[in-house]
């Protein structure tokens, strides 16, 4: 993959060969693109209609070199895609697929989610609010049962391999309930940086959470940086060139930032531009180079806004310089309004396409803002009133859905084993996770299902194949993770028997 070689280049261009050296440096994986005829409507058995669903398909490894006792020909590990290209996603899950795979001599399956990428349920005439209504949580989970049971039918001596479900962020969501709702479909589950409690409003105040707990860890990036590093300055610097950007003709704004209209600076006030890249990079806060961004993008930030002087005019070329960068300006062309963002909620929130559909049905972040902005959170104003706009008045956020559905924050100690819950310090996504200490893990629970908090870590970094500059509990989580998944396995390999239907 291009961040791998461009990190190899840079390394054979200066002195840094030791990095070459590191098992970095050959390329990544590649995978066949395969597509299964899939159920449109998985709830209404009397509508016939299907299409076709893009997933991903590595059997490199899957050489019989990871055998069961059972004699099933090896483990699979399965990716439960969220919301965008899967081919996006196998890039960043060098865990499963460098580390595990070829250890357990594992076969490597990346579904993609309906509605994203190649998935196109109704083609280019997908993301109409007619053609939206069959992208749903449910109906994404019965897809991969389906899809598995497809598998586990149709290639040789798969039929009763145990699967392992692993997913980031949305993708960690969906890996937990496909573990509650379908515990026969997949032996356990790898769920990295999943907000489960964020969709558990209820749950909030019992979990320290507020609508600013987001918003607040994005803000200690440029804080405190969990002992990462300091920048005493950075966030005074950042909120003098708010305030400046707010105080400066509107056309001035958009000249200085290379917008092509006002209208791309935000919905609400011209600093919100500047505001969603700040928001943005704690996610990505990620200790190494991946492509054109730096190690710790944080750091590279507060650098900027730190050595701009104290005039307007500085701190505004400086907030040009971060949201130029964030955007990949290309120096000539204008930034033209990006469809994701910014929208007018900090994370994310409604906006056209998939998962602005998702928000306005049953994924909403109902989430307010201050330190790096100012937003309070209005469920008319922020969702209801965007989501009629945007979908010709059809849909509205159904806020409790999927904590009423699935569990929320009782989830641990439901009774469901077999999940890891892994969070990063770094990430405003650890907010809504199952973190190690709230509630404190007892007994059964502690014993079925594992929580681990990583404080140095952004958005699902264990995912990412191992680098020499992970921090230490990023390292010692996948350790950690590797055990206990490698423990699920040999588990229901010896629950199952061997079949004669073992080809
Ligand atoms: C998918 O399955 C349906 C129903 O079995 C069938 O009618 C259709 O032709 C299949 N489509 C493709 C592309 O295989
Ligand atoms: C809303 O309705 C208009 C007019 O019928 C249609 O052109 C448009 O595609 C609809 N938008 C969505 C998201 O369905
Ligand atoms: C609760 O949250 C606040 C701010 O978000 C934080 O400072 C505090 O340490 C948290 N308390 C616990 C017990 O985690
Ligand atoms: C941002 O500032 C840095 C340091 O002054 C400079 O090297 C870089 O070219 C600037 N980038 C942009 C996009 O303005
Ligand atoms: C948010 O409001 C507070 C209080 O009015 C103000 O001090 C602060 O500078 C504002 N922050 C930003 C980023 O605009």
């Amino acid at each position: 993959m291009i961040p791998c070689r461009s990190l190899c280049l840079a390394a054979r261009l200066s002195t840094l060969l030791a990095i070459c050296v590191t098992s970095l440096c050959h390329p990544f994986p590649t995978y066949q693109e395969k597509f299964f005829n899939q159920t449109l409507d998985h709830f209404h058995p009397e509508s016939k209609a299907t299409w076709l669903q893009r997933y991903l398909y590595n059997d490199v490894h899957w050489t019989g070199s990871g055998r069961l006792i059972n004699g099933c020909r090896g483990p699979i590990l399965f990716y439960t895609g969220n919301e965008g290209d899967i081919t996006d996603f196998w890039g960043v899950n060098g865990f499963m697929i460098e580390t595990l795979a070829p250890k357990w001599g594992a076969l490597l399956v990346f579904p993609e989610a309906r509605y994203f990428g190649k998935s196109l349920p109704f083609g280019d005439a997908s993301y109409t609010a007619e053609n939206l209504v069959y992208l749903s949580t449910e109906q994404i989970l019965e897809d991969y049962v389906k899809l598995l049971n497809f598998v586990k039918k149709s290639v040789r001596a798969a039929h009763n391999c145990p699967v392992v479900a692993f997913g980031g962020s949305y993708g960690g969501t969906l890996t937990t309930f496909l573990r509650v709702a379908y515990p026969s479909v997949v032996v356990g589950g790898l769920a990295s940086s999943a907000p489960i409690g964020y969709y558990d409003k209820d749950g909030w105040s019992a979990h320290n959470v507020t609508e600013y707990t987001w918003s607040d860890i994005a803000t200690g990036n440029y804080a405190k940086l969990s002992g990462v590093f300091t920048h005493p300055r950075c966030l005074d610097a950042i909120q003098a060139a708010s305030i400046a950007i707010d105080a400066t003709p509107i056309r001035e704004v958009v000249d200085a930032f290379h917008v092509c209209s006002a209208a791309a600076l935000g919905p609400n006030v011209p600093s919100e531009l500047f505001a969603y890249a700040l928001e943005s990079l704690p996610q990505m806060n990620y200790p190494y180079p991946i492509g054109s961004r730096p190690a710790w993008p944080v750091r590279q930030v507060c650098d900027i806004m730190v050595a701009a002087g104290g005039s307007a005019a500085e701190l505004i070329r400086a907030a040009a310089n971060v949201t130029d960068t964030f955007f990949g300006w290309d120096g000539k062309n204008c930034i033209p309004a990006l469809p994701e963002g910014p929208g007018g909620v900090p994370g994310d929130g409604p906006g056209p396409g998939p998962w602005g559909w998702q928000s306005c049905t049953e994924n909403l972040h109902e989430f307010s803002a201050r330190g790096l902005r100012n937003y309070s959170f209005d469920l008319e104003r922020s969702a209801r009133a965007p989501c009629r706009e945007l979908f010709n008045g059809t849909v509205t956020p159904a806020t409790s859905a999927l904590a009423d559905r699935f569990g929320g924050y009782k989830i641990p100690f439901s009774g469901v084993t077999n999940l890891i819950w892994s969070n990063g310090g770094l990430d405003p996504w650890h907010g809504g996770g199952f973190l190690p200490w709230f509630p404190p893990a007892s007994g059964s629970e502690a014993q079925s299902n594992h929580r681990i908090f990583m404080p140095n870590a952004a958005h699902h970094l264990d995912l990412r194949g191992p680098h020499p500059d992970d921090p230490p509990d990023v390292t010692n989580a996948r350790i950690l993770e590797e055990k206990v998944i490698w423990g699920w396995i040999v588990e229901a390999s010896k629950k199952e028997s061997p079949s004669s239907a073992v080809w």
